[in-house]
């Protein structure tokens, strides 16, 4: 009598393996188009001319420069670097040369040499940022803004913009209406609730949300009583971040529907893939600049043959695919 159930079945075929040339790279952040999902970070390659002795600007996904003020800020005082285990304390004071430097002479050698190029920008009240945001708007050669709402170590204080989504909103909408330019709000994880910031900035008309500028933290001598920075308190990078980080981006995808660009202690192509797995569209790579120059083109240079070895066909596929309730 033959079996109830047949044995028998299909001949399977392996799937064909992925190979590395056929990954598709190439992400969008609404309206902004990359090529690949690696950016550097505001504040770590500099103003991106800095960063050429190392590698091809074009290899990065965007080029993001360090945040651009209305006027020219000489930054906290000294120190203002405090190395932890597995992360930096920074507490820099956003120190630039402000908006009309970066115009007349820093915009004109940029342009052109990245392949998206993202302008980070910070105010002291709202109509400053939309000031900011006015002037860079239709100049050739920027791509994006990104609104640093989150510093923690300006004396005028950015954390109260990142902690009230109201704030947020009306910030986030002063810019908006001023230019046509797609906007990142970078958001601070120093704060309760990131999800209700994440959302003010999108139903203002931000395109995109970044995470995480740096944690809240201090160090100190216990023989001296000094501290390792200037102003005593700073903002943590590095690995050591990176959990809060892929928490906080979870936060955000599972309650808000925009674009997440994950930033938090990436310091290899796997880091990267991490955070695309928990949902991030993109990510940003800062502290890992500071021992190795070149990790942006690096892990551009590994995530197709990563990609591939885990069957995955695009960045696309690997975003979002956490297995969790
Ligand atoms: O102190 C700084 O310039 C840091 C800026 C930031 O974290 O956004």
């Amino acid at each position: 009598m033959p079996p109830a159930v047949s044995r028998e079945t299909k001949p399977t075929t392996p799937a064909d393996p992925v190979r590395p040339e056929d990954v598709d790279l190439s992400v969008r952040l609404g309206p902004l188009e990359l090529a690949n999902p690696v950016m550097t970070a505001s504040g770590t390659a500099g103003l991106g001319l800095e960063m050429e002795p190392f590698y091809d600007l074009s290899v990065a996904g965007a080029i993001v420069v360090k945040t651009i003020t209305k006027k020219p800020r000489k930054g906290n005082p000294m120190p203002r670097l405090s190395e932890t285990p597995s992360g930096l304390l920074n507490s820099i004071g956003l120190p630039n040369k402000g908006i009309d430097a970066f115009v007349a002479k820093t915009l004109p050698r940029l342009a052109g040499k990245a392949r998206c190029l993202v302008v980070n920008i910070a105010g002291g009240c709202s109509d400053e940022f939309a000031e900011l945001a006015e002037r860079l708007d239709g100049l050739p050669g920027i791509d994006a803004l990104e609104l640093n709402i989150s510093c923690p170590n300006v004396e005028d204080g950015n954390l109260p913009f990142a902690r009230d989504p109201e704030i947020v909103r009306g910030l986030v909408k002063s810019v908006v209406d001023v230019t046509d330019l797609p906007i990142i709000t970078k958001l601070s994880p120093n704060v309760t609730d990131v999800a209700s910031i994440a959302q003010a900035a999108k139903d203002a008309g931000a395109h995109a949300v970044s995470l995480i500028n740096t944690v809240l933290g201090m160090s100190v001598d216990w023989r001296t009583g000094k501290p390792g920075l200037g102003t005593v308190i700073g903002g943590l990078s590095g690995p050591a971040v990176k959990p809060i980080a892929l928490r906080m981006c979870l936060e955000v995808k599972r309650a808000v529907d925009i674009p997440i660009v994950g930033i938090g202690g990436i310091v290899s192509v796997d880091d990267a893939l991490e955070f695309l797995t928990v949902g991030a569209t993109a990510v940003q790579i800062g502290t890992a600049h500071y021992k190795t120059p070149d990790v942006v083109a690096r892990v551009v240079g590994e995530l197709r043959e990563r990609l591939a070895s885990a069957g995955r066909r695009s960045v696309q596929e690997q975003i979002a695919s956490l297995k969790a309730p």
